[in-house]
């Protein structure tokens, strides 16, 4: 089963001679389950993909189906139940409102999928836990380093069990360390079933990700499958 079907998409901004393509007709599947880098130089058009495939952004043509739903006939708060409910985020400044506690910030979609009190602190409590978190959850953000920061953030990503997990540069405000940290999470919460795509520029990612796809100039020009997956994660 699909995950995601792109079928000639296109993403353009200006119009007339103004027009600029930053998505030039890609088309592109991801299993369920698959592990998905994708790579290429900045200002290929990156972000933009992963912005359409996360919903928050539509292409100017083109169709996207996300798990079975068409996504073109969406309204937008069509759109923002579709994201609450299948999609979870994690950015490369990890996002965090720095008023909340961890706990608190990990509640944050709880909220607004509508789980009651007491069920939503529980299920983020565990999440952090589980997370190795446990012992920091009255921690603010800026009481907590970056590694920690981006546990928060992928808990509060995963606390609604979305089905896929979307990532842009997960590691690219970490030490090279703490970065190896968060990509043995993501094989980890991979081998667990979820399917995850990222954006990258971290070749040890790459390297332990299923499959890499290659844009350049808003266009996929490499799309491979790693070799099995490399269960030991080499440390840099
Ligand atoms: N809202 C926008 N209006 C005009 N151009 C944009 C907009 N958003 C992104 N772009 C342009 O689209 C290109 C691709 O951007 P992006 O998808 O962020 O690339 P990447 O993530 O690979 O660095 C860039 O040249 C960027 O300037
Ligand atoms: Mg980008």
């Amino acid at each position: 089963m699909n995950m995601i079907e792109l079928s000639d998409i296109c993403k353009t901004y200006g119009r007339g001679a103004e027009e600029i393509q930053i998505l030039k007709h890609v088309s592109m599947t991801v299993a369920e389950g698959d592990f998905v880098a994708i790579v290429g130089p900045s200002g290929s058009g990156k972000s933009t993909l992963m912005n359409t495939i996360g919903l928050l952004d539509t292409p100017t043509s083109g169709t996207y189906t996300l798990d079975g739903v068409a996504t073109g006939k969406l309204n937008d708060s069509q759109m923002a139940g579709v994201r609450n409910k299948k999609i979870g985020f994690i950015f490369q400044q990890f996002n965090l409102l720095p008023r909340l506690t961890a706990l608190e910030n990990v509640e944050l979609p709880l909220i607004y999928a509508g789980l009651g009190k007491s069920e939503r602190r529980e299920r983020a409590k565990r999440m952090l836990e589980s997370l190795g978190m446990g012992a920091r959850i009255d921690h603010k953000p800026n009481q907590l380093s970056g590694g920690q920061q981006q546990r928060v953030a992928i808990a509060r990503a995963l606390a609604g069990s979305p089905s896929l997990l979307l990532a842009d540069e997960p590691t690219g405000a970490l030490d090279s360390k703490t970065g190896t940290e968060v990509l043995e999470l993501m094989i980890q919460l991979n081998e667990q079933g979820n399917t995850i795509v990222l954006i990258t520029h971290d070749l040890l990612i790459a390297d332990n990700a299923k499959r890499v796809v290659s844009i350049r100039d808003g266009e996929i020009v490499d799309d491979k499958r790693n070799g099995p997956l490399v269960k030991e994660v080499q440390r840099a």
